[in-house]
């Protein structure tokens, strides 16, 4: 099955040139044949002009034949190397140079002869047939003369000698041909084999490769339709090689993901578990405490209930089932109303939460999901609210720019060590565990800002140092060029 391809090649190679030396050794011998029968009827109708002159101008031949007149007839034509025969016009054979004399009046009536009949009523005629006198392929050709005795002349030539060059002839082609058979076989398995062979190589890498090994190689060993094919092989496997790369970059995301959801979930489960045990078994507890442990593991609860909350949005977000669903809002009367709902959380905390409208903007119409996007906001107030430090400030602010609105929230609370800032999008990365979990933080809120501004078609932007404070910022595109400076 391996060299099939090659098989094929030699085999239809020998079979057209098997094809072309028959037609060619028909066509040769056919041709050959056609010159040597248009050569001997030439040579017969010279020979019976002759023959009619010499019967006409000879006086001695101008009777029936004696037996003199006879043989001296006999030596011309075996002198000439001819067939003679001669007949009188009701068919007769008068005189036939392979007969003797004594014979001749037993050899059979000629009128039917097809020569002879052509040459009675043409003039001239020709046949080719098994002699019956002499049993060997002849050419007779005929012709009618004027003579008183002799109506007809014919002239017979034997075609064993045609058939003897024909039948060598046959015999040169079919060997010559068996020899350019053989070497055109051996020709065409080489070239069969240079095309075959690098298709097998490509086969066999494409075997590995099917095996699993994506760092074979397709050799590319021609520089014509093969060799390009190889070339894209190549290019296949380079880039299976990457989608491989990432998708194991993509499980080793997903087992991670899992393993810290598991992490998150069980701590506040647990504690919850603990607490209401304790309230169930110790039986002595007075009523403060009662009350703290039922505070204690209500809290675990609404932690879990973060959890799940930011959990289910951000899968939901990241395996594209979350559609955004795009109005145009005013952006000014958004970030006030936002800032004022967040008011009371700020005062929980005893931070300043205010606007700042430098430009004094009415109305920014912007295009976005407003409910996603409040998110956005309450996530990173809510952060700068929460790791800020006592009697902290928090400020939004809107600044109009050619065709978008950049929002920014900056505190003066702890800040963002350096290192911790290329991370902080990153879903759980928290630089305080402690702090984030005992301040119902999940871990993922800046993750949810993340996906949520570039589903908008934007991006977050973080600047911090440790001790000033921080700084986001991120940019929404306006609906429509409006009247904003008052
Ligand atoms: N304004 C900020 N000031 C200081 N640290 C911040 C601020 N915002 C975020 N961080 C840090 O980034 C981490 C990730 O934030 P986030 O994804 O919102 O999670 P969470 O608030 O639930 O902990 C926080 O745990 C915190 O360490
Ligand atoms: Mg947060």
């Amino acid at each position: 099955m391996k060299n099939s391809l090659r098989q094929k090649f030699t085999l239809s190679f020998v079979a057209l040139l098997l094809f072309l030396t028959i037609f060619s050794g028909i066509l040769t011998t056919g041709e050959v044949q056609r010159f040597y029968r248009q050569r001997i009827e030439q040579q017969l109708t010279t020979d019976l002009a002759a023959i009619e002159y010499l019967l006409q101008h000879t006086p001695k031949l101008q009777n029936l034949f004696s037996k003199d007149q006879y043989s001296y007839l006999t030596g011309f034509a075996e002198s000439a190397g001819l067939r003679l025969t001669l007949i009188d016009s009701s068919g007769v054979v008068l005189f036939d140079s392979q007969v003797p004399f004594d014979s001749i009046r037993t050899v059979e009536n000629h009128l039917y002869r097809e020569e002879i009949q052509k040459a009675l009523q043409l003039g001239h005629g020709s046949g080719e047939r098994t002699s019956s006198t002499v049993d060997e392929p002849f050419f007779y050709s005929a012709k009618a003369i004027s003579h008183p005795t002799v109506h007809v002349v014919r002239l017979a030539m034997p075609l064993v000698e045609m058939q003897q060059v024909l039948c060598g002839l046959r015999w040169k082609i079919l060997l010559a041909s068996s020899l350019l058979l053989l070497l055109f076989a051996l020709i065409s398995t080489f070239l069969a084999g240079r095309i075959a062979t690098p298709i097998l190589h490509l086969s066999r890498t494409a075997e590995l490769v099917k095996k699993g090994d994506l760092q074979a190689h397709f050799a590319k060993e021609t520089r014509d339709e093969i060799g390009e094919l190889a070339d894209i092989l190549n290019e296949m496997l380079a880039k299976l090689r990457q989608d491989v790369i990432q998708l194991r970059r993509l499980e080793k995301m997903r087992s991670q993901f899992l393993g810290n959801v598991s992490h998150e979930l069980r701590t506040p489960i647990f504690a919850v578990q603990g607490y209401l045990e304790t309230l169930l078994n110790e039986h002595d507890l007075d009523g403060e405490t009662q009350k703290k442990f039922i505070d204690k593991a209500h809290n675990q609860a609404v932690r879990l209930n973060n959890l799940f909350t930011d959990l289910i949005d951000i899968s939901r977000i990241e395996s594209g089932e979350m559609k955004m669903n795009y109005t145009a809002f005013n952006a000014v009367k958004w970030l006030k109303k936002q800032i004022d709902d967040l008011q009371v959380i700020a005062d929980q905390h005893h931070i300043q939460l205010r606007f700042a409208n430098s430009q004094g903007l009415k109305k920014v119409m912007v295009h976005g999901d407003q409910e996603r996007l409040n998110q956005v906001l309450v996530n990173l107030v809510e952060n700068a609210i929460k790791y800020n430090r006592p009697q902290g400030h928090v400020e939004v602010s809107s600044v109009l720019l050619p065709g978008e609105i950049e929002i920014t929230v900056k505190d003066n609370g702890r800040g963002i060590p350096e290192e911790h800032l290329s991370r902080i999008f990153e879903r759980f990365y928290r630089v305080d565990k402690e702090r984030s979990r005992s301040l119902g933080g999940t871990g993922l809120g800046l993750a949810i800002v993340k996906h949520i501004i570039e589903a908008h078609g934007g991006k977050v932007e973080v600047q911090s140092r440790v001790g000033e404070g921080s700084l986001f910022r991120f940019r929404l595109k306006t609906a429509e060029i409006s009247e904003n400076r008052s």
